[in-house]
């Protein structure tokens, strides 16, 4: 039976390049669990957008001397531009600022209000006199209060690394102008965790076997508290969705309360983007659908406490029957932190593979390999030059890509560019077919339990086997005694690698989508992207649309035809030369 399947991903804010940890912390395993999906049948839609608001985007404007949209719309559209490019599959990857999430969002905020989730409280705050404004913690600079230090930000102190109460700084003063500050009050609304906390606990409880305990342990300990209490959901700025009370002008709702509604209301826009405004219940609704949020570790608390809280407080929108109940995630497999060469990624020092300037010089696949082969599931990782290359070099192109080209290759010039007829298959023909045709429920469960770097290690593995048939059978030799022989081991390898080249999809859509063609397949595997550019994108109100038409292919053994017409064979991966470590690792560190 068809599942529905929603694939939520973290929206990346919009002040920055994508980098290799972004990718591999959310983007890849999201794309390559709905790419699984797809194939077997599944209703998957997957959600994401630009995180347009918060001081991380009006602190680089403020920098660059740019406004906020110019900052955001800029990024975005380099989202997009790396999205095709390395085949992330999104439905609808939106942004935070338009008209429906701003809708739905404030939408949202009135029903928790109603409900009797919400309520205010009077707080002391740093203003700018000068600027005649409250200031975000993010823009306070002054004297840590722990340690003495004098450069000390509002939230964080850089230096003895605490978190800080901004209303302690010593000699506080503007980031920006440097100007003195007072402590004013100002009034703001609040999410009442407290009152959430008995159902979180509860929702936390049962059946989560199947969630990482890195992501339910401490989950579970924060709902079992006693600690929860109000947290602040408005602001004091100007950039963002305006809280939508009568006397509130000037305050805005606070940006990771908006930015995790995104999932919902990117849903509902890609449903009225399609022409079914109420599709969207499906994922929603049906208590069977299952949610499955991809995130990095940072952003734990706010998909397993924060937002179902605001799930559980709110029971419905947009719906009558009083049945019915928002869907609580289903899974939230956030991945660890990938490092750079042994250290930290920092954008700012430049110590970080970008996605774009990456693709400029390799191809996506081997990319996607990569991140999928270190994928940091259960503790941190470390991207390396040397091992890209080794994995590239003995895997992708000696294990697989050899194996394909060898057995294309002899196919086409000694059966007339078409799939032999083999007779009847012969014991060790049949044991290979039934070893592949078994990895369809081995693999299929590890990418279903989000074990995807285990998965992809069973798929090489059977392309091992498969190398390892074919050293056996040898038909370049078998050809010269008996054609029919070697006919068998032919058709055998090409269905084995037919199946592997379904078993490989979710992982390397570009290759086997290649691979397919080579093997005389019409149609694109399991879909393919649409993009828009970004203007037609904002009038559309959607962006990036993966796009099912001409769709094929399904999460089973090949059953190649004899006779099939093959097409033309040629090497899906680049062997790589050793020299590109070292260029690799003299780039990072130095301007670009
Ligand atoms: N923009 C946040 C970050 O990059 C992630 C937001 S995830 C969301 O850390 F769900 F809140 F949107
Ligand atoms: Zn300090």
């Amino acid at each position: 039976m068809s599942e529905n399947i929603l694939v939520c991903i973290a929206w990346p804010y919009a002040n920055a390049d994508i980098h290799v940890g972004n990718i591999v912390g959310s983007h890849l395993p999201g794309d390559i669990y709905a790419r699984y999906h797809r194939l077997k049948g599944n209703r998957v839609l997957v959600v994401s957008g630009s995180d347009a608001h918060g001081t991380p985007i009006t602190v680089r404007a403020d920098a660059e001397g740019k406004t906020a949209q110019e900052v955001y719309e800029h990024f975005h559209r380099r989202f997009l531009e790396l999205f095709l490019q390395t085949g992330i599959s999104y439905d609808c990857f939106t942004t935070t600022h338009t008209e429906n999430h701003f809708q739905v969002s404030q939408d949202i905020f009135l029903g928790l209000r109603a409900n009797g989730y919400l309520f205010t409280q009077i707080e002391k705050q740093w203003y700018s006199p000068a600027e005649k404004r409250f200031l975000p913690d993010r823009y306070v600079e002054g004297t840590c209060y722990i340690c003495g230090y004098d450069k000390a930000r509002g939230d964080q102190c850089d230096k003895c690394g605490n978190l800080l109460d901004a209303t302690l700084l010593i000699n506080p003063r503007a980031k920006t102008s440097g100007g003195g500050l007072e402590l004013r009050e100002t009034e703001h609304f609040y999410l009442d965790l407290a009152k959430a906390a008995p159902a979180l606990s509860q929702w936390l409880a049962a059946g989560k076997e199947h969630w990482r305990p890195q992501v339910v342990n401490p989950s579970r300990a924060q709902a079992d508290s006693g600690e929860l209490r109000g947290r602040a959901i408005t602001r004091d700025l100007d950039w963002g969705i305006p809280v939508p009370v009568a006397g509130w002008e000037g305050k805005c709702l606070y940006v990771w309360f908006e930015a995790v509604i995104g999932y919902f209301s990117a849903a509902i826009e890609w449903s009225k983007n399609n022409g079914r405004p109420e599709a969207w219940k499906d994922w929603w609704y049906d208590p069977a659908a299952k949610t499955v949020y991809f995130i990095g570790k940072d952003n734990i608390p706010f998909h397993a406490i924060i937002w179902p809280a605001e799930l559980i407080g709110l029971e419905r929108l947009y719906e009558t029957d009083p049945g019915r109940r928002l869907n609580l995630p289903y899974d939230v497999p956030a991945n660890e932190f990938l490092n750079l060469e042994g250290q930290k990624i920092s954008g700012s020092r430049n110590w970080a593979v970008w996605g774009l300037d990456f693709l400029s010089r390799y191809d996506p696949d081997p990319l996607r390999y990569y991140l999928t082969a270190v994928m940091p599931e259960s503790k941190d990782a470390d991207w390396d030059w040397a091992e890209f290359l080794q994995h590239n070099n003995n895997e992708l192109v000696a294990t697989w890509g050899n194996l394909a080209n060898r057995v294309l290759t002899f196919a086409y010039k000694h059966w007339d560019g078409k799939v032999p007829e083999p007779g009847a298959l012969r014991p060790a023909d049949q044991e290979l077919l039934a070893k592949i045709e078994a990895g369809f429920a081995t693999v299929g469960g590890l990418i279903e339990a989000v074990k995807l770097r285990a998965a992809l290690g069973e798929v090489v593995a059977l392309a091992t086997e498969a190398n390892r048939y074919l050293d056996a059978q040898g038909p370049w030799f078998q050809i010269k005694q008996d054609k029919a022989e070697a006919a068998k081991s032919i058709y055998t390898a090409l269905r084995a690698i037919d199946s592997l080249k379904t078993l490989f999809a979710p992982f390397l859509p570009f290759t086997s989508q290649k691979l397919h063609e080579q093997l005389g397949h019409a149609g694109r595997l399991g879909g393919q992207q649409r993009i828009e550019t970004f203007a037609e994108a904002t009038r559309a109100h959607t962006a990036l649309t993966y796009d099912p038409a001409g769709a094929v292919g399904a999460w089973a053994p090949s059953t190649l035809q004899p006779g099939q017409p093959l097409g033309q064979p040629a090497p899906l991966f680049k062997k790589l030369e050793d020299k590109i470590v070292a260029e690799e690792r003299a780039r990072l560190g130095r301007a670009p």
